[in-house]
């Protein structure tokens, strides 16, 4: 396989909102980011992405975008984003922005224009349909709930789609000449010299036309989105474009956030040769467990699930691609509280969650805070939520006849905000986040769950990653670890996960305990060399790894 410039890398993903505020406002901030490089460069980060910092309202925490040219001044200035993106490359990072455009915000002044002529040059930047006779076009539900259609403002008669919230109006990606000013933009950033680019919702920019209703799915009359997208085909033309007019001339790192692609998928979005993107994120046991009935339905993910789900997409993906590999990011609850069974989260299962997902084949990425091993944050009224979709889920949970503290079960579990609150960077008031009052809550587990005590301390979670990410990077083992193939090892065996890395030249064995108690595996082959344990003591006898509860061993054979 040809060698790649970002392979060896390792990437991070910022959610600035909730990452180090500068200023005291209680929101985190680009000086604040630039403050922690340094940090950031220590652990070993080589890719930077943030999470939207233009101008918003900030309806769905900057995935509302007003002006794509402006940074929002709750975040900074745009000499500040400069700033950042020449810090990044004194120290060899680069930075990834969040490239939201399936959708703008309502305040966008294309959509504000759009309002004022909908029949006019910006009217067909998206969907706007007459409502007939009473009726909507569709019956489709927005990803937030309720319909994807609402009242275009100042004109009774005219509907708009968005497929998220109703402040996310739909960019319509047939239109040339939206497209055209999607690349302009593109482009404008990429000569600012960013690394490149995430790409938010990427799936739904190619709807299934012409619009019809598909059979409804719940109570509501209306049908999820997955239907629709289930029909739309042809999104290749519009990626192949943006590559070749904004990717490609640029060189740029690009990520795509895509669900439910298929394994005839894989060379076309991110083949080595011309992907539409170099790489895309494995959602495979992100999605696992969801239900058509929203949260209330889902089912947990155990680490047999867990195994499963990671195994298939590798064997998906195999040579053809380099996936990304997360175990969670801003629209998720935090990894550990979802992939380890609960109450068995101790710094041990960290540790081995981490070495499972960080040494697959791909890129590795850790969302901000999972480096300290944070946690899902207890809720203990709805009225501490912010994340929209949460609260749209725990609507649903009482419509479907839970309880209130049922309902207020299941946000804990699965709300976007156990993501999001602040980075807990010391034991101080509000964990040195900010001087201010937060914008929402720290978790009160900052005391013992921080930045600055871990650093301190050789066992701590924190310093396990670096260990990691030292041994990813390690031109020793980049034969095996970076480009090399990967091989499941015993996948029958309960709450084994175990899988070779396979170079040219060299073999590592990954094999983790994935419970509490003890198990004995045999082993494959001698062991020429440990490399990695999460636990001091590794005991190898007779060709047996004698493993503790949630113990871990990277080896090469
Ligand atoms: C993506 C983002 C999410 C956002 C949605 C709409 O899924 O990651 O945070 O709500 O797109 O832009
Ligand atoms: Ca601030």
């Amino acid at each position: 396989m040809k060698k790649i410039w970002w392979h060896d890398k390792v990437a991070y993903q910022i959610y600035p909102k909730s990452f180090c505020d500068s200023n005291g406002d209680g929101i985190g901030d680009l000086p604040g980011i630039i403050s922690r490089l340094d940090a950031l460069k220590e652990l070993g980060i080589d890719l930077l992405w943030l999470s939207p910092i233009y101008v918003s309202p900030l309806a769905d925490q900057g995935y509302d975008i007003a002006d794509y040219y402006a940074i929002d001044p709750r975040f900074g200035t745009m000499e500040d984003m400069d700033r950042l993106i020449a810090e990044g490359k004194k120290r060899g990072i680069g930075i990834i922005m969040d490239l939201v455009v399936n959708h703008c915000s309502d305040e966008h002044e294309w959509f504000k224009k759009a309002c004022e002529d909908p029949d006019g040059r910006y009217g067909k930047f998206f969907y706007i349909k007459k409502i007939e006779n009473g009726k909507l076009p569709t019956n489709w539900r927005s990803y937030f709930g309720g319909p994807v259609w609402e009242k275009l403002p100042g004109h009774d008669d005219l509907v708009y789609l968005h497929v998220f919230h109703k402040k996310q109006p739909d960019l319509n990606w047939e239109n040339p000449e939206l497209r055209e000013e999607i690349y302009k933009m593109i482009n404008w950033w990429l000569d600012k010299g960013l690394a490149g680019f995430r790409i938010d919702a990427i799936i739904n920019i190619k709807k299934a036309l012409p619009f019809v209703d598909y059979p409804a799915d719940r109570d509501d009359g209306l049908s999820k989105i997955d239907n629709m997208l289930h029909e739309a085909h042809g999104i290749g033309d519009f990626l192949g474009e943006m590559r070749d007019r904004c990717f490609a001339p640029h060189n740029a790192f690009t990520v795509g956030e895509v669900f439910n692609e298929k394994e005839e998928d894989i060379p076309d979005f991110i083949g080595v040769e011309n992907g539409y993107f170099s790489s895309m994120y494995d959602f495979n046991e992100t999605i696992f467990g969801h239900s058509d009935d929203g949260w209330a339905g889902a089912k947990d993910c155990l680490p047999e699930d867990y195994k499963a789900c990671v195994f298939a997409t590798q064997k998906k993906v195999g040579f053809n691609g380099f996936i990304s590999n997360i175990i969670e990011n801003h629209d998720e609850p935090r990894g550990v509280s979802r992939y380890i069974p609960e109450g068995e989260a101790t710094d041990a299962a960290k540790k081995l969650l981490a070495t499972e997902y960080f040494l697959l084949r791909g890129l590795p990425w850790i969302y901000q805070g999972q480096e300290l091993g944070m946690e899902n944050c207890p809720v203990s009224d709805i009225s501490e939520v912010d994340d929209i979709s949460a609260l749209n889920e725990y609507k649903v949970a009482l419509a479907a006849g839970k309880t209130k503290a049922e309902a207020l079960h299941l946000v804990g579990k699965y709300s976007r905000d156990n993501a999001r609150t602040p980075y807990q960077w010391d034991a101080s008031a509000n964990a040195g986040f900010t001087t201010g009052k937060p914008w929402l809550p720290v978790n009160p587990n900052y005391k013992w769950i921080n930045r600055k005590a871990q650093a301190q301390d050789p066992d701590s979670v924190l310093s396990y990653y670096k260990k990691l990410v030292q041994l990813r990077k390690d031109p020793a083992y980049a034969d095996a670890l970076i480009e090399g193939g990967l091989i499941p090892y015993l996948p029958e065996r309960k709450n084994v996960m175990a899988y070779f890395r396979k170079g040219e030249s060299q073999t590592i064995l990954v094999l983790g305990n994935f419970q509490k108690d003890p198990q004995d595996v045999e082993l494959p082959a001698p062991v020429k060399n440990l490399l990695l344990s999460n636990l001091p003591e590794v005991v190898l006898e007779g060709g047996t790894a004698r493993l503790q509860g949630y113990q871990i061993l990277v080896a090469e054979l």
